[in-house]
C-alpha cells in the first residue's frame, strides 16, 4: 500500500489513509491543517482532541504535574510491583504475559500515581478495563451494549474521582491529583471537569497501550530468540530494544485527524472536513526513512519511529511507558531463563488502530 497507493481514499470508512513516513510526519506536524477534533470530543473534550491554543494551555498545565522527575521517581515502585507480580507466578513455571504482568503493572502504577488507595485497586481495574473494551462482532447490538457498559463504568469512575478530588482539596498528598489541583499558569487553575476528564484519559490512553508494548516486546523475543539472546548478553540494550519494538510492533498503529482546509498530500487532494488516518505502523517501516526496515535491529540508531506520535500531541505518558517496559523486561529476563512462547493461536485485540494480542502464554 505504501508503495502503490501511499495516499488513498477508503470509500467504506469514508476516510483517507496515509502510509508514507514523510506524509504522516507532515500531517502530525501541522495541527492547524490537520485537527484533532475528529468527532471523539462529543464525549467530552480532552487533551487528545483539543487544538491550539486550548491544547497548549492544557498541556502546559498537566506537564507541570507529569514531569520527567516525577516519573523517574517511580522506578523503585515499578521494580517492586513487577517483582511482586512475578513472585505470584514464579513457582508455576509458566505465565501469561498479558494477564500476569503486562495488564496489572500499568494499572497499579497509574492508580498509585493518581492516589487511588490499594484497597480500591480491583474496583479501579474493572472500570478502566471496561472503558477500553472493544467488541468482537460489529453488530449494532454488541456496539450498543459496549457503549452502555462504558458509559456506566465512566459514570462510576467519575463519582469515585470526585470523592478523591474532594479529599485532596481538603488535605493534599504527594500524588498527581493533588498536583493537578495545585497546577497554575498565570493565575489560571484547572477546572474540576478538566481534571476528571484528564484522569480518565490517562487510563484510556495509558493502560492498554503499555500492556501491548510489554507484550509485543516479549512476543518479539520469543518469535526471534536471537533478540532475547542479545539482550541477555547486553542488558544495556533493553532501552533501544523497547524503542525498536515501538517501531516494529507499535501498540498504536494509526492516528486520526480531520482536514481543516483543502490540502494536497502525496499528489491527492484532501477536502476540508475529511477524515485522515495516518498509518504509523506503515510509516515506521518506510525504507525511505529506515535502513533495512523489515529487520528488527535491537540497537537501531537513529530510531525516529512515531510509535508515540509526533508534534504537539506527542504522547504525554511516553517517559512512563518507556520506564515501565524497560523495568518489566529487565526483571523478566533476569528472573526467567529462556522465555518461550507456549504455542497456541493468538487472538488480536479487536481494534484496527491497536496492535496487540489478548493473551500470550510463555514457559
Ligand atoms: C498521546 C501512544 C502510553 C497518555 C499519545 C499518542 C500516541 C500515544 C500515538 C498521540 C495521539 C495523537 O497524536 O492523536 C502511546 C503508546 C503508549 C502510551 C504506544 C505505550 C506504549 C501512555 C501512558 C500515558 C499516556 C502510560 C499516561 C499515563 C497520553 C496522553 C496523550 C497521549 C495524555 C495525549 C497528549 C496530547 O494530546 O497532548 N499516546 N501512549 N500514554 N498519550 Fe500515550
Amino acid at each position: 500500500l505504501r508503495e502503490k497507493t501511499p495516499v488513498r481514499y477508503d470509500e467504506d470508512r469514508q476516510s483517507w489513509d496515509v502510509f508514507r513516513y514523510e506524509d504522516v510526519h507532515r500531517i502530525l506536524k501541522d495541527p492547524a491543517t490537520f485537527s484533532s477534533r475528529r468527532g471523539l470530543e462529543v464525549r467530552g473534550e480532552t487533551l487528545l482532541t483539543m487544538d491550539q491554543p486550548k491544547h497548549t494551555h492544557m498541556r502546559n498545565l498537566v506537564n507541570k504535574a507529569f514531569t520527567p522527575k516525577a516519573i523517574n521517581d517511580l522506578a523503585p515502585r515499578i521494580t517492586s510491583i513487577t517483582n511482586e507480580l512475578l513472585d505470584q507466578v514464579a513457582s508455576r513455571g509458566k505465565m501469561d504475559i498479558v494477564y500476569d504482568l503486562a495488564t496489572p503493572l500499568p494499572v497499579i502504577v497509574i492508580a498509585e500515581l493518581l492516589g487511588v488507595p490499594a484497597k480500591d485497586r480491583m474496583l479501579f481495574k474493572d472500570w478502566s478495563d471496561t472503558m477500553v473494551k472493544g467488541v468482537e462482532d460489529n453488530t449494532d447490538t454488541a456496539l450498543a451494549h459496549m457503549m452502555a457498559e462504558r458509559d456506566k463504568a465512566e459514570a462510576e469512575l467519575v463519582q469515585y474521582f470526585l470523592k478523591i478530588l474532594e479529599e485532596r482539596r481538603k488535605k493534599p498528598e504527594d500524588d498527581l491529583v493533588s498536583a493537578l489541583l495545585d497546577a497554575e499558569i498565570d493565575g489560571d487553575k484547572l477546572q474540576e471537569q478538566d481534571i476528571l476528564r484528564f484522569c480518565i484519559l490517562l487510563l484510556v490512553a495509558g493502560n492498554e497501550t503499555t500492556t501491548n508494548l510489554i507484550t509485543n516486546a516479549t512476543r518479539l523475543m520469543t518469535e526471534q530468540p536471537a533478540i532475547q539472546d542479545q539482550v541477555r548478553q547486553q542488558p544495556e540494550l533493553v532501552k533501544s530494544m523497547v524503542e525498536e519494538t515501538l517501531r516494529y510492533y507499535p501498540p498504536i498503529v494509526a492516528i486520526g485527524r480531520v482536514a481543516t482546509q483543502d490540502v494536497e498530500i502525496g499528489g491527492q487532494l484532501i477536502r476540508e472536513g475529511q477524515q485522515v488516518v495516518s498509518w504509523v505502523g506503515a510509516a515506521n517501516r518506510d525504507p525511505d526513512k529506515f535502513d533495512d526496515p523489515e529487520t528488527f535491529h535491537t540497537d537501531r540508531k537513529p530510531n525516529a519511529h512515531m510509535g508515540f506520535g509526533f508534534g504537539i500531541h506527542f504522547c504525554l505518558g511516553a517517559p512512563l511507558a518507556r520506564l515501565e517496559a524497560q523495568i518489566a523486561l529487565e526483571i523478566l529476563l533476569t528472573r526467567f531463563t529462556d522465555i518461550e512462547f507456549e504455542k497456541t493461536s493468538l487472538t488480536p485485540i479487536p481494534s484496527p488502530f491497536v496492535f496487540g494480542v489478548k493473551s500470550y502464554p510463555v514457559t
